[in-house]
């Protein structure tokens, strides 16, 4: 496929998934979901940890979309990512806790803006902004916010799923012809990327003691 007929598709797609996300999910509740992602914390809430083999760094989830983070979680529930660890902690979660977790971890969600597409952008990033956005976040909560995220962990995930290890089968699409310059481009552009204010850029999860 052409790099124009590719950006076609990626927008037709994004207008059908948008027709079909937001049905029958449950409301998530960030009170329980407070209590029930205790043990998720020792990652998840660590500036700068790492996931040991191999080693790249663990996603930050403060910022990204709730709905999105719930699919991530039915992903490594069901395998279709292959992660072990993230498999064994999603594993015996029902709907429920998964909307209230995601709900409590996601915290407020970072907004679209209508920024322009930035004049650094590599060239591969033209199909991407179509689901990611021009400034790297969701255009629709089932996509992932990318700005701010750890380029290493971007690039990692980009990586699976190109070697199948991430079976989604719309990014299974988009980073079919990418090659690997284009990939460590893509995450680093994202990984720098800040939309507006420095503190709207995805961030490690800080916790109130109450
Ligand atoms: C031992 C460290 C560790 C613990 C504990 C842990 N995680 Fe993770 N988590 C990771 C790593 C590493 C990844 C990246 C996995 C991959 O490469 O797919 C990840 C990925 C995720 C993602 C996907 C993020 C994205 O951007 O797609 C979500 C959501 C998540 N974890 C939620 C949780 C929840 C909820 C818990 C607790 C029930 C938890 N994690 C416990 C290390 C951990
Ligand atoms: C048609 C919409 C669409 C397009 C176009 C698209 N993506 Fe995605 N992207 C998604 C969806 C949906 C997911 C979540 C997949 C999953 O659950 O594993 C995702 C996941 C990702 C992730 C994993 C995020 C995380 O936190 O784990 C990265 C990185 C990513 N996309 C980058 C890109 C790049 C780079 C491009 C362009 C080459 C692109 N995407 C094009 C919809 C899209």
């Amino acid at each position: 496929m052409s790099l124009a007929s590719r950006i076609t598709t990626a927008f037709a797609l994004a207008a059908v998934i948008a027709g079909t996300v937001g049905v029958a999910r449950a409301d998530g509740d960030a009170e329980r979901g407070k209590h029930l992602a205790y043990t998720c914390l020792g990652c998840h809430a660590i500036e700068n940890y790492k996931n040991v083999y191999p080693t790249y760094p663990v996603p930050k989830l403060r910022g990204q979309h709730a709905e999105y983070l719930e699919a991530a979680l039915r992903g490594y529930q069901s395998g279709e990512r292959s992660h072990a660890t993230m498999h064994a902690h999603a594993a015996s979660l029902s709907d429920q806790e998964i909307a209230d977790i995601a709900a409590y971890l996601g915290g407020d969600a970072i907004q679209p803006t209508d920024k322009p597409v930035a004049p650094n952008a590599p060239a591969a990033a033209a199909v991407c902004v179509a689901c990611h956005g021009n400034d790297g976040v969701g255009v629709l909560p089932a996509y992932p916010t990318l700005t701010g995220q750890h380029a290493g962990y971007l690039e990692r995930a980009l990586a699976e799923y190109q070697s199948g290890a991430r079976k989604n089968p719309i990014m299974v699409g988009f980073v079919s012809t990418l090659s690997a310059e284009d990939i460590k481009a893509l995450a680093e552009y994202y990984g720098k990327m800040k939309p507006g204010l420095e503190t709207v850029e995805l961030r490690h999860s800080r916790f109130s003691s109450r």
